[in-house]
């Protein structure tokens, strides 16, 4: 028997919807990011954690060749469209799973109709990754239901592409590889170039805390599209000294203190946080495998401290986060997670301090700003799977 709200919820509201019992529920979890930001799209590393919040759909197969979907936590919308051939997209939720659909279709692989039910406790736009959880969500069950036996790697590629040429935002592969490829207890270290990976255990005693500014920026997507452009800059220009770059996962940080010169100062300073990231999440991995606090503190201080001054990817409400976070005894470090401009922080603590942490934000941060944030405690947990 399988005992989660969510579950409970999304079983019941397909029974009443679709008066029977659906054939199948899948989970398809959001993430958080320890360290390794804004590195994906730059051939990087990152170290990510999927969580214990995640979408979750309940499914059965039709014979028409159509989705119906009611997503529970849009006020019960429901959509409707074809998964024989591309539907056309509204911009609206229902672009993600429409967007897996013109995924399969490009590979030529035909798709049985649904229908669905789908609810979700990953917080939206928050930067915990709602989006590729939804996306891995809608292709694992295709994958599943239709016996492709398509590998985690290639569904998450898949969504990737999906979600950049069908729904049009240009991310990296990190949020989709976490979503399809998380494991319970770990976090993930992955070389974006290789997609290969190693599960780093979180050790016993320390909780993975996140905070939401609830500060949702509009110009986010058009910022790091901006970010992503300097970044190539960077290497058109390093090219013409380090002709065997293809990537700033290519520079080592002595290459860039010896060229950086030929860089526009705001590009240097894109590509300093870049290159200085990747050494970042080498050494965190190794301090994680150590339980070395004291080295995961300074990483996470100066990995916030790159994003801020360097990317210019923070917010204040993010920077008091970490600043309020870190003043309390038993922080092992904070930092904003995702691609920023508002969204969340996480922090690495003590379990026996979090609820201290969890006061003291609240009330450093609903003094300065009128409004509390959004504490959640998070557990690493499993890729995409079948539940029911
Ligand atoms: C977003 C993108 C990811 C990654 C992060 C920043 O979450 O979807 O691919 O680039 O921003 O690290």
């Amino acid at each position: 028997m399988v005992s989660h709200p969510l579950y409970d919820k999304v079983t019941h509201a397909f029974q009443s919807r679709f008066q029977h019992s659906p054939q199948l529920v899948v989970r398809a979890p959001g993430r958080v990011n320890l360290i390794g930001e804004h590195t994906d799209y730059n051939d990087g590393f990152v170290l990510p954690v999927a969580v214990d919040r995640a979408v979750w759909l309940a499914v059965t197969p039709q014979s028409e060749a159509w989705a119906t979907i009611r997503a529970l936590d849009m006020r019960n919308d429901e959509k409707t469209f074809p998964v024989d051939r591309v539907p056309s997209s509204a911009g609206g939720w229902d672009d993600y799973p429409k967007g897996v659909v013109w995924a399969y279709l490009e590979q030529m692989k035909t798709l049985s109709g649904i229908q669905a039910t789908l609810t979700s406790d990953v917080p939206i736009g928050a930067g915990m990754s709602s989006s590729a959880a939804l996306e891995l969500a809608f292709a694992y069950t295709w994958n599943h239901l239709e016996g492709f036996e398509i590998s985690r790697d290639d569904l998450a590629l898949m969504c990737q592409k999906a979600e950049n040429q069908y729904v049009g935002v240009n991310c990296g592969i990190m949020d989709q590889m976490i979503s399809a490829c998380g494991k319970a207890g770990h976090a993930m270290f992955l070389d974006t170039r290789t997609l290969e990976r190693n599960y780093c255990p979180i050790p016993e005693g320390i909780a993975i805390v996140v905070a939401d500014s609830l500060v949702r920026r509009s110009l986010a997507s058009s910022e790091y599209n901006v970010r992503r452009g300097q970044c190539e800059q960077a290497v058109r220009i390093l090219k013409e000294y380090l002709p065997k770059i293809t990537a700033l996962r290519d520079v080592t940080p002595d290459e860039l203190n010896r060229f950086g010169q030929h860089l526009p100062d705001v590009v240097l300073r894109r590509a300093r946080h870049v290159v200085t990231e990747n050494a970042r999440v080498l050494l965190f991995a190794k301090a994680l495998y150590q339980h070395d606090v004291t080295a995961l503190r300074t990483l996470m201080v100066e990995g916030h401290r790159s994003l801020r001054d360097d990317y210019e990817v923070s917010a204040p409400e993010l920077d008091t986060l970490v600043e309020a976070t870190l003043e309390v005894p038993g922080c092992y470090g904070a930092r904003l997670t995702g691609a920023g401009f508002g969204g969340c922080i996480v922090a690495l603590v003590a379990e026996n301090a979090v609820s201290e942490v969890e006061k003291h934000v609240v009330q450093i941060y609903a003094n300065r700003y009128g409004q509390a944030p959004k504490v959640y405690i998070t557990r690493p947990a499993n890729g995409v799977e079948v539940i029911s």
